[in-house]
């Protein structure tokens, strides 16, 4: 029996019959996913330390205590609503935003509220294995932190579809929970939602690069014209923060074990040798990561990018810094194309077609700030002259213009022969899968301990020392 204030939420649920009923019905089948793919080992006699949001003011929306996972409160929350909030951009620019879905734009809207719904439980589904190896409690608990919210991400979708699309939303509702990432039957929507990510180094580095997409897709969706998507994604934003915290500081900490082992080895030993994880093999990881995220934000030039715009639907990342007029109806903007020989040309397309270029230049920018920071407060502080470096974004590629094309690191292109023989100098390779394996066979769960490969982070969680028990187990 599901009753409102079991769910947290600042959307008048109690009052909400019609949404309660709907809940009443899909909470089980969320609570039966939860169980069969979340966490496994962890479910019933472990107390994880949690943050829950219980309401969206300063004091409510971080409220921190030991949880069971399967009894996480998981809540639905919009950002206070905005006084007469306008339509920011497209061509209804100016007018009132909505608090309904209008008809004529009900497909793309579900669609969008879909395919973003579909990569939350995907995320859970893909790190569930690694909690079996964790390197210490406190990574454990973020981990834990992480795919929690993921689920409650989910709910801000199902919200949403359960609100404003009647019979279609709840069954795009269901399929989100029966989809399954890497399934070759039923899988997750978007290639890099079904990558295996089973060592924490992938953890890191998804939590830092795809997250961040994450990121982008909700702040221009939190540019939408209808008013309540705006709101539920500009409060997850808010969660999507610590996410990559986990991301920049999990490689973080990486590389700066990995500079102390070096240090300690007189800079030209092997690091693997003594249990770390080498620079070349940390910069691969950039490389796979980064560029499966760039697909993410879809191809250059984009007919479905030009009507969300246009709709008003989907804005730009921080659409209100952009100086121009924000309706963009014509301007112009300069892409690398390639031509029907293969080589690269300048072209101009219209700005609102190349509106997936335009987010994904404000995601390599953001990523490239996490990157500088890596490079100055560890590399640089420890006196290396080596740098971690994102990759060209022509890269292995998958979507877009350079898809089925081989290009190095740099953007030098390659043949087919070349990329073969060259591809594992800039991609993980079985064996450096292996090996990462072979460091995390055993968890480390004791408090204020780490694994050999990763340094302690500076301060815990929520004030809490670093050998707090994040994560307890009941007897
Ligand atoms: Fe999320
Ligand atoms: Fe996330």
């Amino acid at each position: 029996m599901i009753s409102a204030d079991k769910i947290p939420n600042n959307v008048g649920l109690s009052g909400n019959k019609r949404l309660l009923r709907a809940l009443e019905h899909w909470q089980p089948a969320y609570l039966d996913w939860w169980r069969e793919m979340g966490p496994p080992g962890f479910q019933d006699s472990h107390q994880v330390y949690l943050r829950t949001a219980v309401s969206v003011d300063a004091a409510g929306w971080a409220h921190f205590d030991y949880v069971r996972l399967p009894e996480y409160r998981w809540g639905i929350f919009l950002a206070e609503p905005t006084h007469d909030r306008r339509i920011g951009f497209g061509d209804f620019m100016g007018q009132p935003v909505w608090q309904e879905v209008p008809g004529e734009f009900r497909n793309q809207l579900r669609r969008l509220i879909v395919i973003q719904g579909d990569t939350e439980p995907a995320s859970v589904e893909q790190q569930r294995s690694l909690g079996a190896h964790c390197p210490s409690l406190y990574d454990l608990r973020n981990l834990f932190q992480v795919n929690v919210e993921e689920g409650r991400h989910l709910w801000a979708m199902v919200y949403l579809l359960h609100s404003y699309f009647g019979r279609d939303g709840r069954d795009e509702a269901e399929a989100l929970l029966e989809r399954r990432s890497g399934n070759d039957d039923t899988p997750r929507m978007l290639e890099a939602f079904n990558e295996p990510i089973d060592t924490w180094l992938d953890f890191f580095a998804f939590t830092m690069f795809t997250d961040r997409d994450g990121k982008s897709q909700l702040l221009s969706l939190s540019e939408s014209s209808l008013d309540p998507l705006a709101r539920t994604t500009r409060f997850m934003l808010t969660e999507e923060a610590h996410h990559m915290f986990v991301g920049e500081t999990g490689m973080g900490r990486i590389l700066e074990r990995t500079c102390q082992l070096l240090r300690e080895s007189g800079f030209s030993g092997d690091v693997r040798k003594v249990g770390g994880i080498d620079l070349p093999l940390i910069q691969k990881f950039v490389n796979f990561w980064f560029s499966q995220s760039l697909d993410l934000h879809g191809s250059e030039v984009s007919s479905n990018a030009a009507a969300y715009f246009a709709n008003g639907l989907k804005g730009r990342a921080e659409e209100d810094k952009f100086e121009d007029d924000h309706v963009l109806a014509a301007n112009l903007y300069m892409l690398d194309m390639l031509d029907d020989s293969g080589r690269i040309i300048r072209q101009e397309v219209p700005m609102r077609n190349a509106l997936n270029e335009v987010l994904r230049d404000w995601y390599v920018g953001d990523c490239q700030a996490g990157v500088d920071r890596w490079n100055k407060r560890v590399l640089e502080a420890h006196g290396m002259s080596e740098r971690i470096m994102l990759p060209s974004r022509k890269f292995h590629r998958k979507v877009g213009v350079y898809a089925g094309k081989h290009f190095d690191p740099l953007g030098n292109q390659l043949t087919p022969e070349e990329w073969e023989r060259k591809k594992y100098e800039w991609l993980p390779s079985p064996e450096d899968k292996k090996y990462l394996h072979s460091i995390q066979v055993t968890p480390v769960y004791k408090p204020g301990q780490f694994a050999n490969y990763i340094a302690p982070p500076q301060r815990g969680i929520n004030r809490m020392p670093i050998d707090f028990e994040y994560v307890r187990t009941e007897a």
